[in-house]
């Protein structure tokens, strides 16, 4: 029996999981997202390209990789066909390499203007969502009202659709001077719901117990970060799924016992899109500095990422929810020309000194640790013991703290600027 390997980010989404995941596949046959929607953006760099990918899992560029999207993922149709039309254009078959859940939900025209119209409601105290409608179809999922994938091939498809579009125009009616016009979007839709007939739906838990059971293994694909997990993140400023490795069970349909590795990304520094918490977050000219030479801007809205520095106990914190076995860590490169970095060991909370606590950390005051800038560029460096001192002490800094070995250093965003190191 083999084993299914987890990916996933530890921070707030975007440390590199699009990359790490194109990365490791040739060692995997399968790859599976297994939550989230189309709020990811997932990109992969490779050949002189730039790809990026919301709802099709990231193995998808790799030869003789089965890709599958889980039934914990919403999907909207629209979005996952311009995806594949995308990937198609590069000459890839994905029909012959995508499989997607029946039990995997859609996400409804109306989704996306309930999403909005909650955020406009909410005025400044809005989540900052990506607006693709995320929040309210897995509300949906949970109220049990949701459509999935494999209703698409119900002869009475259309009806249970326009009595779900009703209940949510009732919902709108709710939202006094918010005004909306679906019917371009709609159309778009119904036409991508045609589309999708041509994909292999498939009950991807059998598939996935069975190929497990050939023994073949299969790397999970996490979206978002650890920090903005629907139980543990810093609620409300959270997305909608459980994005921890526990989400990997719900969301393929794979018990506990068959999960082996467990990869935690990291950024070198902290970045957050969104509104929420943000200890270590910089409103200077180092913030500044990051944002530009890290390209801090959305994968898929293009919003300025907020940035900051390291904050270990919110690392650890992660390490600790998800079991993480080996710890990769991205974008050094990015810290190249400080003369300075700094990284929370502790935060104070009046007097007190504290780790993440997760419930309430608005008033945290981050206690910093300073280490020289190694002022090298990494990016062209292929082995651990040519990296510089100053930031092999950096890292080994990391891996005392976290008591996790750091296996995977990524130095710019191309596919081969990686450093593996052995266990
Ligand atoms: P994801 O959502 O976790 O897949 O991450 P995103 O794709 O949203 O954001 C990561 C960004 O960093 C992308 O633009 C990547 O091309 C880029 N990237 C990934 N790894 C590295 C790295 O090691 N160095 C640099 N400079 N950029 C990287
Ligand atoms: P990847 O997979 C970064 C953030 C949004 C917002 C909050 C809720 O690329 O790392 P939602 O649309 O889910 O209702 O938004 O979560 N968010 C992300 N931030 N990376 C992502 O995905 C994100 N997906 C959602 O900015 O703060
Ligand atoms: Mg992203």
């Amino acid at each position: 029996m083999n084993k299914i390997d987890i990916v996933l980010g530890l921070q707030w989404g975007d440390e590199g999981k699009g990359k790490v995941v194109d990365v490791l596949t040739p060692r995997y046959p399968v790859v599976a997202r297994f939550q989230g929607g189309p709020n990811a953006g997932h990109s992969l760099v490779f050949g002189g390209e730039h790809f990026v990918l919301h709802t099709v899992p990231s193995g998808i560029f790799r030869e003789g990789t089965a890709n599958l999207i889980g039934n914990g993922v919403v999907i909207d149709p629209v979005i996952l066909m311009e995806e594949i039309r995308q990937i198609e254009a590069k000459g890839i078959d994905v029909a012959e390499r995508l499989l997607i859940a029946k039990r995997a939900h859609l996400i409804l025209p109306t989704h996306r203007i309930l999403d909005a119209a909650s955020e406009h409601a909410m005025g400044s105290s809005m989540i900052g969502s990506t607006l693709k409608g995320i929040g309210p179809a897995y509300a949906d999922k949970t109220g049990r009202n949701g459509l999935r994938v494999g209703d698409i091939l119900l002869p009475d498809f259309k009806e249970r659709y326009e009595a779900l579009k009703a209940r949510h125009l009732k919902l709108l009616a709710g939202y006094s001077g918010f005004t909306f016009d679906i019917n371009d979007y709609e159309q778009q839709w119904l036409e991508a719901i045609g589309e999708l007939r041509r994909f292999t739906l498939t009950d991807s838990e059998i598939y996935v117990n069975r190929t497990l059971d050939e023994g073949t293994p299969i790397l999970a694909e996490g979206a978002q970060g650890s920090l903005l997990d629907i139980d543990f993140g810093s609620y409300p400023y959270v997305t909608s799924s459980n994005t921890l490795a526990a989400g990997a069970c719900t969301g393929l349909g794979v018990a506990p016992s068959r999960v082996g590795s467990v990869y935690g990304i990291f950024k070198a520094y902290c970045t957050r899109v969104g509104s929420g918490p943000f200890p270590t977050e910089l409103f200077d000219e180092d913030g500044e500095r990051l944002r530009q030479i890290g390209h801090e801007f959305g994968a898929t809205t293009g919003r300025p990422r907020r940035t900051g520095w390291l904050d270990l106990p919110a690392l650890k914190y992660s390490v600790m929810m998800n079991g993480v076995t080996e710890l990769i860590m991205m974008k050094s490169d990015v810290l190249d020309g400080f003369d300075t970095i700094k990284v929370a060991v502790a935060y104070k909370a009046g007097d007190q000194t504290c780790g993440w606590g997760g419930f309430g950390m608005e008033d945290v005051t981050p206690v910093y640790r300073e280490f020289p800038g190694w002022k090298t560029p990494l990016n062209g460096i292929r082995e651990f013991d040519a990296l510089p001192a100053a930031f092999r002490d950096y890292v080994r800094f990391i891996e005392q703290e976290t008591a996790c070995r750091i296996r995977i250093l990524s130095v710019g965003p191309d596919r081969e600027a990686i450093i593996l190191r052995e266990a």
